[in-house]
Order: structure tokens, then sequence, then C-alpha cells
């Protein structure tokens, strides 16, 4: 049975889901849960305390009591880690990569999941992240997958963190971008991928209007929802 107004939107850095999935939340009033930010938190917190990423005994210590708390915020999810206000600081691109191979690891993923399907049991949720549809709620009414071409994602990233007051070059983002996607999409755990029956979308000449517009069309029309794997607009 599909879960009830839980939206799943998943795809690789840069792909625009974050943008996108907060305007869908907003547009149709539901809470919006950035699943990344968790894995953020969690590699944020372990370096912090000097602890190796692949070691997943010490990672499953910094999770037993963790105190991580999401909140709406101007643009980003705001992330308070242990009281403190961390919401800037996980958002640079070496944090991307810690999160990354934090998230590799089982006993992260378990303890992430769990609390992400907690977060979004009460429904009316937009879920972004990258196993959101497959893994976390394989049974979410909608479903989406969102792709672009790696250089277009660098190029937004660039921008993104240029914004935000953060230094970046475009190159090495790209370089990023690739590396992080062959470890999220190679992972033999939850690997970045769209579900079966996800709509996938390309949004690499798409505005973000366009993307919103067509979410929302595919959401409030469920009857033209049930073409699967469908390329673009
Ligand atoms: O979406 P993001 O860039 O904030 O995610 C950071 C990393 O966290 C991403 O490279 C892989 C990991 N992640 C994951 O494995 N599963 C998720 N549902 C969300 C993020």
């Amino acid at each position: 049975m599909a879960e009830n107004d839980i939206i799943t939107i998943d795809g690789p850095s840069g792909s625009g889901k974050s943008t996108i999935s907060r305007l869908v939340a907003a547009r149709l009033g539901f809470t919006y849960l950035d699943t990344g930010a968790m894995y953020r938190a969690v590699g944020f917190k372990a370096r912090k305390l000097g602890i190796d990423l692949s070691d997943g005994v010490s990672l499953a210590g910094i999770l037993e009591n963790v105190d991580l708390v999401l909140a709406p915020g101007e643009g980003d999810t705001r992330v308070i880690l242990d009281q403190e206000d961390i919401s800037l600081a996980i958002r640079t691109a070496e944090m991307g990569l810690v999160a990354s191979k934090v998230s590799a690891q089982p006993v992260v993923r378990a303890r992430l999941t769990e609390m992400q399907r907690r977060m979004g049991r009460q429904g009316r949720v937009v879920v972004e992240g990258r196993d959101t549809g497959t893994v976390v709620f394989p049974a979410a009414r909608h479903k989406f997958f969102l792709d672009a071409k790696p250089e277009e994602r660098a190029r937004r990233r660039c921008l993104q963190l240029r914004e935000k007051g953060l230094q970046a070059e475009e190159q090495e983002i790209l370089a990023q971008i690739i590396k992080r996607d062959q470890d999220d999409s190679g992972r033999s755990l939850a690997p970045l991928k769209p579900a079966a029956d996800a709509v996938i979308i390309d949004t690499s000449h798409m505005n973000i209007d366009e993307v919103v517009s067509f979410m929302l069309e595919k959401v409030e029309k469920p009857g033209q929802n049930s073409q699967t794997n469908s390329q673009g607009a």
C-alpha cells in the first residue's frame, strides 16, 4: 500500500534536489526532510572528534545518543547538533565528501534510516536524498529522481557556495562531484539509483520553476502519474 502523502526526491549532488524539494514542500504545505543534512551532521561530528570515517564501531558510538535537530531555515535546513548550530559548517564541499564517506557505513545508514522513517511517519512530507525512494520509503506515493550533466551540476554548486560566501572553484567542484557520484552509486548498500517506479527528470535544460511545475502536476494529477522513468518533462 502506498505510504500516504510521502514524496521522495532522490538524485546526485547538484541536480537541484534541495531547492526543488523545498519549493514543492512549500507549495503543498508539506514538511521538508533533508536526509543529506543528517549524513553531513554525522560526518561533522566524526571529524570534530577525530574519528576514522570508516570506523563503524566509533561511528555507532556517535549515533547512540545523538542530539540532532532539523528545523526549517531561510534557505537550507537549520541543523543543530548537540545544541550547536552547524548549518553553515556542514555545507562545504569537503563536508559533502565526508558525509558520503560515513554514509557508506551500514551502522550509520541503519540508524539514520530509522530516524528518517520516524520523522516522515506522519506523512505530508517531501523527503530528499539518495535512497529515499528505494530504501527509506519504498512505498511512497510519489517518487522522483532528478539528474543533470555533471558540468551543469558543478556550475550550480559553485554558484550556491559562492552565494553563501564560501569559496568555490568550478573544476575542483566538478572533480568532487564525479568522485561523489562514483562513491554514492558504487556502494553496495543503498546506492544512489532511481527506484523502479520513480519519474526521472533530467534538469540540465530546465529551470527550477519548470521542474517544480512538472512535479506538482504529476502529484496533483495522479492519473497521469503512472508513466515511469520518463526522461525530462
Ligand atoms: O545531499 P547531500 O549532498 O547533502 O548529501 C551528502 C552525502 O550524504 C551524499 O554524498 C551521500 C550521503 N547521503 C546518502 O547516502 N543518503 C541520503 N539519503 C542522503 C545523503
